[in-house]
């Protein structure tokens, strides 16, 4: 996994409103993380548990943690893209993103796949150009899973390779583009129109789970 700034330059941390968004390389020793943390899980496998349950989240899973938790590696490394909403939640115990998308037929239509009070963790299929727009009161969180995107700014266009996480600032003009089909997780207030204010065909319902 790889964060990348919205100018295109490698980052160790981005933010999605002023909460911070990590990578977290998980080996030997066990990873405390709090509640209303998002982990997406990039590669190798972790565990944890959750009211007596135990949960296993591996390569392709995510989940929304309700209170703080230790993770414990299993075998070898494991890296963890790491969502500090810091957000009240119920927990969402791992969910496989690759039998979501699978599920997911139509293009720019975001599914709400979890949430928390504020937030929503959206799973998309992008493909072909969407339409310049901004979001006036947020930051707009997309984690590329498969595929390329191309997120053109007014000043500069950022290719985002498969596994990389980028955060649209408030108010900054933006319009993706995928020439193949691209699978995006997008994590942002509830709410938000996918449009903006820019409106049109590509407008898409809100709170549509799956
Ligand atoms: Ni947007």
């Amino acid at each position: 996994m790889k964060l990348i700034s919205a100018d295109g330059t490698l980052q160790d941390r981005i933010a999605l409103n002023s909460k911070a968004v990590r990578l977290l390389k998980v080996q030997d020793e066990p990873a405390t993380l709090h509640a209303g943390t998002i982990v997406v899980c990039g590669g190798g496998h972790v565990s944890y548990t959750v009211a007596g349950s135990s949960y296993t989240l591996q390569e392709g899973d995510f989940c929304v943690l309700d209170r703080s938790i230790e993770l414990f590696p299993e075998a070898g490394q494991s890296t963890l893209l790491i969502i500090e909403l810091e957000d009240p939640a119920p927990h969402t115990p791992p969910r496989s993103l690759k039998l979501l998308f699978a599920s997911i037929k139509e293009f720019w239509s975001p599914k709400v796949a979890a949430e928390t009070t504020h937030y929503q963790i959206k799973l998309a299929k992008l493909h072909g150009e969407f339409v310049w727009h901004n979001h006036e009161a947020t930051d707009e969180l997309f984690v590329v899973w498969d595929g390329e995107l191309m997120m053109h700014f007014q000043s500069a266009t950022v290719t985002m390779k498969p596994r990389t996480a980028l955060s649209v600032p408030r108010g900054v003009e933006h319009c993706p583009e995928a020439e193949e089909i691209v699978c995006a997780i997008l994590v942002e207030p509830k709410g938000v129109v996918n449009t903006g204010k820019a409106g049109g065909s590509l407008t898409a319902p809100n709170d549509v789970r799956i």
